[in-house]
């Protein structure tokens, strides 16, 4: 009995990657077509979980709007907003801090990854990460959230969260939102090394296609990308246990909006002297259109602060009922 609404958010802590684009973004921008109701974020109170430089931030926030835009996010037809100016997230995080149990948060596998064995070296915030995403979602009452396959985890438990706090306050208030990973490029995988995601924390630059590379860039990084000496299978089945040549052929299949069957079918047999040149002209392509918008939107940053401030009041108007619901509900 809610009605759907899409939310997602990505954090302002760098560059963005093509697994942000082809995992988050790209379809950010379809579900535009879906007749539902679409918020996104930049989530910047995620990404000062850890340091952030203050300039850095700044600038990463808006190229990362830039990058939203860019990519064709249409302000007429979705919210885009800054985290941090819309303070009920902040404000249901709380109540969700104290509805969330520590042991949930210790299993969280990203945790385990980022704060690895310097456990009592990392943030707060980095631990209690996942209840303040479930209030991100949750302030919306946010039915689906478009995620890549390494946020699976957090979309469970915000179901969680949700579900602890009906039951706890004997109320039917929270939706139990569902993750939408779909696609050909839910796990772009790295370009060094097929046994990790791509992201831009990697510290090698060449793992990573970054949406500013410019066309040398890109041509660079996928020819020396790694892979098998063999040449593509005649059926996807050949792809198993392949996963630098799986991870090129989805890239191809994701850019070209085609299926990964499609992509073996056209290119069964091809050696990779072949494949990679098509993938690098493919890339450049589709690539190319959205660094140079991102570039000239740079030009005017206090056109995209503008369109943020109206996007974050936009999105207050839903979240502030919402917010004072649950305070009623919590008998504040
Ligand atoms: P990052 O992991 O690059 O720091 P975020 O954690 O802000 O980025 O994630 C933003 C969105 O991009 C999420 O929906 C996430 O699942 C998606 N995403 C990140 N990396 C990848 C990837 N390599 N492949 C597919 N989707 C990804
Ligand atoms: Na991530």
């Amino acid at each position: 009995s809610f009605t759907p609404r899409v939310f997602s958010g990505i954090q302002p802590s760098g560059g963005l990657t093509l697994g942000n684009y082809l995992g988050a973004i790209k379809r950010f921008v379809d579900m535009q077509d879906s007749g539902i109701q679409t918020l996104y974020c930049m989530v910047d109170l995620h990404a000062i979980t850890v340091w952030q430089d203050p300039a850095a931030l700044t600038r990463n926030t808006r190229e990362l709007a830039a990058g939203y835009l860019a990519a064709g996010i249409d302000p007429a037809r979705s919210i885009l907003f800054n985290q941090s100016q819309v303070p009920e997230h902040a404000q249901l995080g709380w109540i969700f801090n104290c509805v969330a149990r520590m042991g949930w948060m210790g299993r969280m596998t990203q945790w385990k990854d980022k704060a690895g064995k310097n456990a009592e070296n990392a943030s707060l915030g980095l631990f209690g990460y996942p209840a303040l995403m479930a209030a991100d979602i949750l302030v919306y009452h946010a039915t689906h959230v478009p995620v890549g396959e390494d946020q699976k985890q957090h979309i469970e438990l915000t179901r969680d969260i949700a579900a602890k706090f009906n039951h706890d306050y004997g109320v039917d208030f929270f939706p139990m939102t569902e993750p939408v990973i779909e696609g050909a490029a839910t796990r772009v995988m790295s370009l060094r090394d097929g046994s990790r995601k791509m992201s831009k924390s990697d510290p090698s630059d060449m793992s990573r296609i970054n949406m500013t590379d410019d066309a040398d860039a890109i041509a660079k990084k996928i020819r020396k990308a790694k892979t098998d000496p063999e040449p593509l299978p005649e059926t996807v089945e050949g792809l198993k246990d392949r996963p630098e040549a799986r991870n090129l052929v989805n890239i191809y299949a994701a850019l070209s909006d085609q299926s990964v069957e499609a992509v073996i079918a056209a290119h069964a047999g091809a050696q990779f002297g072949t494949f990679k040149p098509a993938l690098v002209d493919l890339a450049v392509d589709k690539l190319a259109p959205i660094s140079s918008e991102m570039a000239r939107l740079m030009d005017d940053p206090a056109e995209i602060d503008r369109l943020l401030g109206k996007g974050a009041a936009q999105a207050r108007e839903i979240a502030t009922p919402i917010l004072q619901k649950t305070y009623d509900i919590v008998g504040m």
